[in-house]
């Protein structure tokens, strides 16, 4: 017994179970004491606890548990082992014991033919502890030159003189090729017709003695007959072809023939057919037409069904065919097999489908397709044969109705099939293994027989015996005392506890039914928790003023007052005490590591260490195992994920730092390399040429590495708990301006400037240069008038129509005259741009070409000209 102490009951057959199941499956079995299948039941005897569960054992310890015994008797024996049962233990395993146990032959010739196994071991016998599978292996292995006896039954209807022809040499040529494949070869011989009454066969006088009168293509026949037994088995093959060719073929009326009552007979006369118990037996099947079955014996008034046995007279020949109907399939296939008979039929290609449907009712049976004139027959046999040799199917005979058997074929490439038992392709010297596996349902009523059954391969004569008992009793019964001063003489003494007869109670039936209430005053006191409580907290009977509490399905009951129970402590998750504590009287003890009314809660903190080793990420507690985040917009089981807060893009650094130390692979994807893993877990990490900044609800960090390279990346996070990091290829390191060109630009900007000044100087110098000069000019030019106008003496206007020139430029000559009078040259200083056009042509001229208009019209038409 290996089942773990206390422990969950090993699953008969171990099988991966969904989650669910699992769950269900944990939640059912004895974690704890009160759930474990033997105590639940509730036996009150050793034999009632075997029938439980084939791990249940019984005490019969006297003073198991002591006095005040709360232990139940019946529990897994480790259970009783513990409450220190010791030997005295009931519990009987199943067993096998072999008892017949032959090596299988190897060759059948040179041995005596009753010594041949082909089974091994031939008989053994099984201890059945009901609900506990025993396990039997079974080899078998094909014999060579195992005998062989073969039968040939033909129909020898009209239709089938050709066959007759084809076939009357038949016995030598079989004989060679059966030679080939085992020495020891015997053939026999029959035929069939059909019932020789009406409707089957031709009944008026005129038939009497050929019933082909009349035929025009076959003038003379034999009168039908239903089976004739024409040769026993024999390993003359010489009779055979004697026998074949005495033969005529007959003459029945409807198309079915009556080959069915022809194998029945030749199966079952075994003693005229000569079929020997130790060979292999082929009973080949011959015809061209369809059988009559059962109830067709009805339309010949024959009503009697068949009693398969076997009917032939002194002449070898079917006496009961005109008594009774023809056999069913079903008594046929068990007389072919009672008899280790195979069957092959062969028949011609029309009725192949037919006689192949009757071979999955008949077990043990082939069909063949036969030429129309039988050429192909030795052909047939001979694949038929082989077929049959290279088949093992194991068979169980006689097996009671509680017993179950399952099987596992192991064939020769050793695989292990279970549900199969049946190998195929076998050559002959092949060994196949079977596994039988057998359990029984349940115990059979006292002084039932031992039961007997035999396992064997179809077609072989070799079985195993398997002897059957029952383990449903206790030892310890045998030694029962009734009326036992043990059971203070109110009871039968049995395994370790009394059986109380009527009126008496108690473990030692101690105490008589309705004591309590007679004794006056409140005997039933001891009961009660407190005074006005429930009897026993409503859960158990006050017996002897003791409470006996109840069983209940969910779990125990116990103490003084049944006031305990081991079931009704806090769940999680349907787990008592969530799996982490044990459950004592209403109260979950948490193991180590656990707190909590329900011990659900955890006090290790492993689970709250964020990726930096901070608990929760500095963001929150760890409760009970998990993260609560008190940070706002932070999430994640360590809190981990925070786009939101002020230091978020500082809990992605490590990751991007790692990243960059890591050469940019060929995938852009996060690094296959493990090293970043643990900082970059639940990110997604694409890097990129640029990082987008305009994307909404991310946020764009940048930091600065040692080497003063500026990462820029933006993180987000997106549904399904992954946080998104774009990070750029390289980190961007923008080369530092060298000194050299610091001081070029600094020198040139300064040169830039004196440069600028020193064009507004000069600029000024200039303007400031022409105004001193026009000033010159005017006061020149006045100077010269005066001059001029002093020495000629005539004023100016009195020059009549000729326009002057100087000063403020030349003026159209109407519009001086209309005037009237000389313009006048303003003083300096306040001249206006006439002044600058006016001086190309003022510059001092010869008087005397001053009165010829000395100005050239386009210069007098006005400063815009200039
Ligand atoms: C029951 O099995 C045990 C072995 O486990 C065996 O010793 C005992 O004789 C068996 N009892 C009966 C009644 O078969
Ligand atoms: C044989 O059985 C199959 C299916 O069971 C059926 O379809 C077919 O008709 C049967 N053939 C004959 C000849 O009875
Ligand atoms: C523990 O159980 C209590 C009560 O059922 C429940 O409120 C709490 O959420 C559970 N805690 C955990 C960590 O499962
Ligand atoms: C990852 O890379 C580091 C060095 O960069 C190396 O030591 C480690 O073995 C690598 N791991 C894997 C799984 O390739």
């Amino acid at each position: 017994m290996s089942a773990p102490p206390r422990g969950p009951l090993p699953s008969p057959r171990q099988r991966p179970l969904p989650p669910l199941r699992l769950l269900l499956l944990a939640a059912m079995l004895p974690l704890c004491p009160g759930l474990n299948v033997c105590t639940r039941g509730s036996a009150s005897s050793c034999e009632e606890c075997l029938l439980l569960h084939p791990h249940c054992a019984w005490c019969s310890k006297e003073d198991y548990g002591g006095p005040q015994s709360e232990l139940p008797r019946c529990d897994l024996r480790e259970n009783l082992a513990r409450g220190g049962c010791g030997g005295e233990l009931e519990g009987p395993h199943t067993s096998v014991h072999v008892l017949q146990d032959d090596p299988l032959s190897t060759r059948a010739s040179g041995h005596a033919l009753d010594q041949l196994t082909q089974i091994n071991p031939q008989r053994i016998a099984v201890d059945l502890r009901p609900g506990e599978a025993a396990r039997v292996r079974v080899q078998v292995r094909p014999v060579e030159d195992y005998p062989l006896d073969l039968y040939y039954l033909m129909d020898l209807s009209l239709s089938m003189k050709d066959d007759l022809d084809a076939i009357r040499h038949l016995g030598t040529r079989l004989a060679q090729e059966m030679r080939a494949l085992t020495r020891n070869f015997r053939l026999g011989f029959g035929s069939f017709v059909d019932k020789s009454t009406s409707p089957f066969s031709y009944t008026a006088p005129r038939y009497r003695d050929n019933p082909c009168v009349g035929y025009k293509l076959f003038p003379s026949c034999v009168p039908a007959f239903g089976f004739r037994h024409l040769l026993a088995l024999t390993d003359e093959v010489g009779r055979f072809n004697e026998e074949v060719q005495k033969q005529r073929v007959s003459r029945n009326r409807d198309a079915p023939e009556g080959g069915f009552d022809a194998i029945l007979q030749a199966a079952v006369c075994t003693d005229k057919v000569g079929w020997r118990k130790e060979a292999l037996h082929l009973l080949v099947f011959t015809t061209d037409d369809v059988p009559h079955i059962a109830l067709d014996g009805k339309l010949g008034g024959l009503v009697q069904p068949h009693d398969g046995l076997c009917h032939l007279d002194q002449a070898n020949e079917y006496s009961a065919t005109n008594q009774m109907d023809y056999p069913s399939l079903a008594l046929l296939g068990e007389k072919l097999a009672e008899n280790n008979i195979h069957l092959i039929f062969a028949v011609t290609k029309n009725h192949y489908m037919l006689y192949k449907n009757f071979t999955a009712l008949i077990p043990g049976t082939t069909v063949e397709i036969l030429h129309g004139d039988s050429r192909n027959i030795i052909q047939l046999i001979v694949n038929a044969y082989n077929g049959i040799r290279s088949k093992v199917e194991l068979e169980a005979w006689d097996v009671p109705e509680d017993l179950d058997l399952t099987y596992t074929a192991i064939c020769q490439d050793g695989v292990a099939q279970p549900g199969q038992r049946k190998c195929r392709d076998l050559k002959i010297g092949d060994t196949v293994a079977f596994e039988v596996s057998l359990e029984a349902r349940g115990c059979p009523g006292p002084g039932s027989p031992d039961r007997r059954l035999a396992l064997k391969p179809v077609g072989f004569r070799d079985t195993l015996e398997l002897l059957v008992t029952y383990n449903c009793s206790c030892a310890c019964s045998a030694h029962a005392e009734p009326d036992s001063a043990r059971c203070s003489r109110g009871g039968t003494y049995s395994c370790g506890a009394c059986a109380c007869g009527p009126g008496r109670l108690g473990a030692r039936c101690q105490c008589r039914e309705g004591e309590g209430e007679e004794g006056g005053e409140a005997p039933q006191a001891p009961c009660r928790e407190a005074e006005g409580r429930p009897l026993c907290s409503g859960r158990g009977e006050c017996v002897c003023q003791r409470c006996l509490c109840y069983h209940s399905d969910f779990g125990r009951i116990y103490g003084p007052f049944c006031q305990c129970d081991d079931f009704s402590c806090a769940r999680s998750r349907g787990l008592l005490c969530s799996g982490h504590g044990d459950c004592h009287c209403g109260e979950c003890q948490c193991h180590a590591g656990f707190v909590g009314d329900n011990c659900n809660c955890t006090t290790e903190t492993e689970t709250c260490v964020s990726g930096d080793g901070q608990l929760c990420s500095g963001r929150g507690h760890c409760v009970c195992g998990q993260c609560q985040c008190t940070e706002p917009g932070a999430f994640g089981d360590t809190c981990e994920r925070c786009p939101t807060c002020p230091d978020a893009c500082g809990t992605k650094r490590g990751c991007v730092e790692c990243l960059l130390q890591l050469p940019p692979s060929g995938s852009d994807r996060a690094p296959a390399n493990e090293t970043c893993q643990k900082q970059c877990r639940d990110a997604v990490v694409t890097r990129v040429d640029t990082v987008r900044l305009d994307v909404p609800d991310t946020v764009t960090c940048f930091f600065k590495t040692a080497q003063d390279c500026v990462v820029t990346f933006a993180y987000s996070e997106v549904p399904g708990g992954k946080s998104t990091l774009t990070v750029l290829k390289e980190p961007d390191c923008g080369s530092a301006p060298s000194t050299l060109t610091i001081l070029l630009a600094v020198g040139g900007s300064v040169l830039l400037v004196g440069l600028v000044l020193l064009a507004i100087w000069k600029m000024l110098v200039t303007i400031h240069d022409r105004r001193e000069f026009a000033r010159f000019q005017s006061e020149r030019a006045r100077a010269r008038y005066e001059m001029v106008s002093g020495a000629w003496g005539a004023p100016r206007g009195g020059a009549g129509k000729e326009s002057t020139c100087g000063g403020p430029g030349c003026l159209l000559p109407g519009a001086s005259s209309r005037k009237g009078r000389a313009p006048v040259l303003p003083g300096g200083g306040t001249r206006g741009p006439e002044a600058a056009v006016s001086l190309p042509c003022s510059p001092a001229r010869p008087p005397t070409r001053f009165t010829a208009n000395p100005c050239p019209l386009t210069e007098l038409n006005g400063p815009s000209a200039s």
